[in-house]
């Protein structure tokens, strides 16, 4: 079934902007320790080999500051940056999947499908989080 027919309700939304040079840096270092702090390895072994990289990090970084957000906790709460992972489709649309402490928040605030929107430029890197659930449609079927 499509996204858009399912009854799905907002949980949460989450925004974050990201300074790329900040991330070009780690990469050109090879700040290994830090980089497997922030990515997982499925992430690492998808990055761009050309000078994109940078912005591609820097884009998946903010993505996972936005689900954060739109889960509504930071990492003081024992949530990891691995905890959510972003990944691409065949036509380069970002997915998040969560693990650990993040999925486990997620399923505690119902949130089952994740809209995951991406942009950068050479600066900096945006992007959005929406955490959406079925728990609306299931509410208006018993009411109906
Ligand atoms: C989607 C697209 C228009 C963005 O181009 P852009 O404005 O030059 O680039 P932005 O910096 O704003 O966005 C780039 C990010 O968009 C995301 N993106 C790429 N393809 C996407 C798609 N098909 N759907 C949603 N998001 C997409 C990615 O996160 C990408 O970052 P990455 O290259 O580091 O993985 C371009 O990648 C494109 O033409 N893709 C193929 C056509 C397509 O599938 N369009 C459907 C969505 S409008």
């Amino acid at each position: 079934m499509a996204l858009e027919e399912i009854d799905m309700e907002v949980i949460g939304l989450g925004i974050d902007l990201v300074e790329v040079d900040h991330f070009a840096r780690l990469k050109e270092r090879g700040d290994t320790a830090a980089l497997g702090r922030m990515f997982t390895e499925t992430e690492l072994a998808m990055l761009p080999s050309n000078a994109r990289e940078g912005e591609r990090l820097a884009g998946w970084f903010g993505a996972k500051e936005a689900v954060l957000k739109a889960l509504g906790v930071g990492q003081s709460q024992g949530v990891a940056w691995t905890d959510v992972e972003i990944t691409t489709n065949p036509v380069g649309a970002p997915k998040a999947t969560l693990s650990g402490r993040a999925l486990e928040v997620a399923k505690e605030r119902q949130i089952e499908v994740w809209l995951i929107s991406i942009s950068h430029t050479a600066a900096y890197a945006a992007a959005t989080a929406i955490g959406l659930s079925t728990r609306g449609a299931e509410k208006q079927q018993q009411a109906g």
